[in-house]
């Protein structure tokens, strides 16, 4: 595929305007409420953040065949997520190259081709146009490439998760992704062949700014106060054993977990030094969920000395890895922010099975797990997303009082020894800091000001 459209950054309404002073907007320790009530600052996101950096697409598990395909958005831009029949990953503009309706309407499925609903033009899984109804009509020379669709000219895959950028200058995906790689191979390597597969998802819709998520991505600070009722249930059942969220009662600070920013927006928090070394030891952590003593029972019966190792597979890891700008990794979900409007925001929880290709583990005991995981899986979903989606709609709220102008985010920020830079230049404080979004919005700002070189792809 060589047919490379340089674009340029498209503009937008901001362009030339002195509203929008970037460092006026988000400061060190401080961020204007207009960066999530403006449409035009949502519409200038939506180039220069989603597809201006490497933006999370799909899981290769979920098109794993040849001409599977799967629809998706890169901010608002619709997409069709597709292997092709060479089995290459494209991620093609879901939008006809005649008049420009939705080209695909389904959700995925498996075709090599995709025929447009309205005046039946007919296109390969490649992008490429494969026939119009009566081409007769035509005087023009219907193998132009420019009727072949447009597709992300840059779509890289790092162990199974697809992103794809429209910018030239972006690093290649293992370079931006850095040191946050190594913490998504753990993530990935303590399952059977270092995998997950994806399975179908919680989704949620939320009235608030896509922002809201990601500032509460890595938030340790909310967690006593705002999943009260949760980890009250957790302390009821984990007594002096402190389990899952439990670690945020009394001083969250005091317990060695930690966050760590690793550039490029991304960081994680890592509460997985609070875990125990032993077979076991991860399932211990699980929070209560409704017969959680029952599989356990059933393990042990089934699977003698393997049970706990077994039950570590289908136990959350404690910790969340997120991706900026919309993408996270938490307990045992993928979890995906959808912007819709300045306002409105999906967030969608994929499930994840574990897979066991040379059979180590016996199908019956991975289908045991698989079934568990999805009770873990519905424990925070269920029980704490609610609690964290309450505040962000509470927050959109409260930004629309106009004359208030700021959020702060500012804990920890001046004092000393608290955040502190390690050799590698990634940056580590304690969990209930803000350190984390201080350091995410110094790359939204670096996004929203620069000007890549964009461009869009077609089949020759
Ligand atoms: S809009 Fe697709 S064929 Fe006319
Ligand atoms: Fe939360």
């Amino acid at each position: 595929m060589t047919a490379l459209e340089k674009v340029g950054s498209p503009p937008t309404r901001l362009e030339g305007t002195a509203l929008h002073d970037w460092d006026y907007l988000v400061q060190e320790d401080r961020a204007h409420r207009l960066i999530y009530t403006d449409p035009a600052i949502f519409e200038a996101e939506m180039t220069r953040i989603f597809g201006g950096t490497w933006t999370y697409l799909a899981h290769e598990s979920e098109i794993p065949k040849p001409n599977d395909f799967i629809t998706r958005r890169m901010g608002l831009r619709p997409l069709i997520i597709v292997r092709d029949a060479e089995g290459r990953l494209r991620a093609l503009y879901n939008r006809c190259t005649h008049r420009g309706t939705t080209l695909c309407r389904w959700d995925k499925g498996n075709t090599k081709s995709f025929q447009c609903p309205y005046h039946g033009w007919n296109f390969l899984n490649s992008g490429k146009l494969r026939g119009v109804p009566w081409p007769e009509g035509y005087a023009d020379d219907m193998h132009d490439p420019k009727y072949n669709l447009a597709q992300v000219p840059r779509v890289e895959s790092y162990r199974g998760f697809i992103f794809g950028t429209l910018s030239m200058d972006a690093l290649p995906l293992p370079g931006h992704l850095g040191p946050i790689a190594e913490i998504i191979d753990q993530w990935l390597d303590r399952n059977p062949g270092g995998k997950v597969v994806v399975c179908e998802a919680n989704r949620f819709r939320y009235k608030g700014n896509w922002k809201l998520a990601y500032d509460n991505s890595c938030d340790g600070y909310h967690v006593a106060y705002s999943h009260r009722s949760l980890l009250e249930t957790e302390n009821r059942f984990a007594g002096e054993n402190a389990k899952g969220m439990a670690y945020y009662r009394n001083s969250p600070d005091a317990q060695p977990m930690y966050m760590r920013y690793t550039g490029h927006g991304n960081h994680f928090k890592d509460k997985r030094p609070n875990l125990e070394q032993r077979p076991g030891g991860l399932w211990a952590l699980e929070s209560a969920h409704p017969g959680m003593e029952h599989y356990e029972a059933e393990f042990i019966k089934r699977y003698g000395h393997r049970a706990f190792a077994l039950l570590d597979l289908a136990g959350s890891e404690p910790i969340n890895i997120n991706i900026f700008p919309n993408l996270s990794l938490l307990g045992n979900h993928i979890q995906v922010f959808e912007p819709v409007s300045v306002d409105e925001t999906n967030a969608i929880w994929y499930g994840t099975m574990i897979v066991d290709e040379d059979g180590s583990l016996g199908d019956d005991a991975v289908t045991d797990i698989n079934a568990l995981r999805m009770r873990t899986q519905e424990g925070f979903p269920n029980f704490g997303e609610v609690d964290d989606i309450a505040n962000f709609e509470q927050i959109q709220r409260g930004l629309m009082a106009v004359e208030d102008e700021w959020v702060y985010m500012n804990r920890g920020f001046g004092i000393p020894g608290r955040v502190k830079t390690l050799e590698d230049g990634t940056i580590t404080a304690p969990a209930t800091d803000e350190a984390f979004m201080r350091e995410h919005f110094k790359e939204w700002k670096r996004l929203m000001k620069a000007r890549p070189n964009f461009a869009i792809q077609r089949e020759p």
